[in-house]
């Protein structure tokens, strides 16, 4: 351990400083990795914006049939048009996805807990490498528990995906994962992404929270945002503005856009704000205006 004993220097974020190691390629973090990390992670971050819209569908893998996503096969078509990557199980895949679809891919690959369970932070890794590979993935996704009682299983699975991934060049998205009694303050999102990257992850995704900037700026890979709760569509446009403002690359958002009357011109507006520097203010003219 090291010695804490005596230690007064205050902690320094640098907001007024850009993350010095991009060399010449768009994403944070990325400059140092191999062609086929950074083909993946292009499909994934637009190369003009540097950001992306990611639409989060992956509920069923612990809740079944969610408000929304009851049909993907009638929701899907009316959505793809408006985000960059679909975040989803190989099942809803599979089923659900045409072949054809060119966008990015991030693939749900741990699981092990229900909607039944008390504690849903016990999880495993599901899905092989060679069944990623197939599916031609840009990236996986890894619950992360850190803090509660499957920690020590979740960081053997995000370890695991980031040994594979680096063998096969798929790049690794860990999900902070809030638990019921966990605490969404920024020290936790600070330690739980922080933690994610260094343990290799590619992509950290968390929770807006006071202070984001911070969080932002001390992970040294990119963060996008999850949406959470269904908020009022202008809430959740406010809470991504705020977010890119702070540093986010991104949202990952699910159920402020599936279970919004209109999750179409709500993945829009988030695309406003997310590629175009859309406030939230004309990015809720935007969706007022198209839902007329
Ligand atoms: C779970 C996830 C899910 O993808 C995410 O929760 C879905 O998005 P939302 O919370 O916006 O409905 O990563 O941790």
């Amino acid at each position: 351990m090291a010695d804490l004993e005596g230690l007064k220097v205050e902690k320094n974020y640098y907001l007024d400083k850009p993350f010095g190691v991009e060399g010449n390629f768009h994403v944070k973090g990325a400059a140092n990795l191999d062609w086929g990390m950074k083909k993946r992670l292009a499909n994934i971050f637009n190369p003009k914006s540097g950001n992306t819209v990611m639409f989060a569908f992956d509920h069923g893998y612990f809740m079944g049939s969610v408000s929304g996503l009851e049909r993907l096969d009638i929701l899907l078509p009316k959505l793809i048009d408006h985000v960059d990557v679909l975040m989803a199980t190989r099942g809803a895949l599979r089923t659900c996805v045409k072949p054809d679809f060119r966008k990015g891919i991030a693939l749900r690959a741990s699981s092990g807990s229900s909607m039944l369970n008390d504690d849903l932070s016990h999880e495993i890794l599901a899905v092989d490498i060679e069944d990623a590979i197939r599916m031609d993935v840009d990236c996986i996704a890894v619950q992360t528990f850190i803090g509660a009682d499957g920690q020590l299983e979740s960081i053997d699975n995000l370890s695991k995906a980031v040994n594979l991934g680096s063998r096969y060049s798929i790049p690794v998205l860990g999900v902070v994962a809030v638990g019921k009694n966990m605490e969404r303050t920024d020290q936790y999102f600070k330690l739980a992404t922080r933690i994610i990257a260094e343990l290799g992850a590619n992509i950290v995704k968390t929770y807006y929270c006071d202070k984001f900037e911070e969080v932002a700026a001390a992970c040294p890979v990119p963060i996008v945002v999850a949406g959470g709760k269904k908020l009022p569509e202008r809430e959740a446009l406010e809470m991504a503005y705020h977010s890119i403002q702070g540093g986010a690359r991104g949202l990952d958002m699910g159920r402020n856009i599936f279970q919004s009357y209109h999750p179409a011109v709500m993945a829009g507006a988030i695309g406003k704000i997310v590629h175009k520097k859309f406030t939230d203010k004309e990015a809720w003219e935007y969706y007022s205006d198209k839902i007329k």
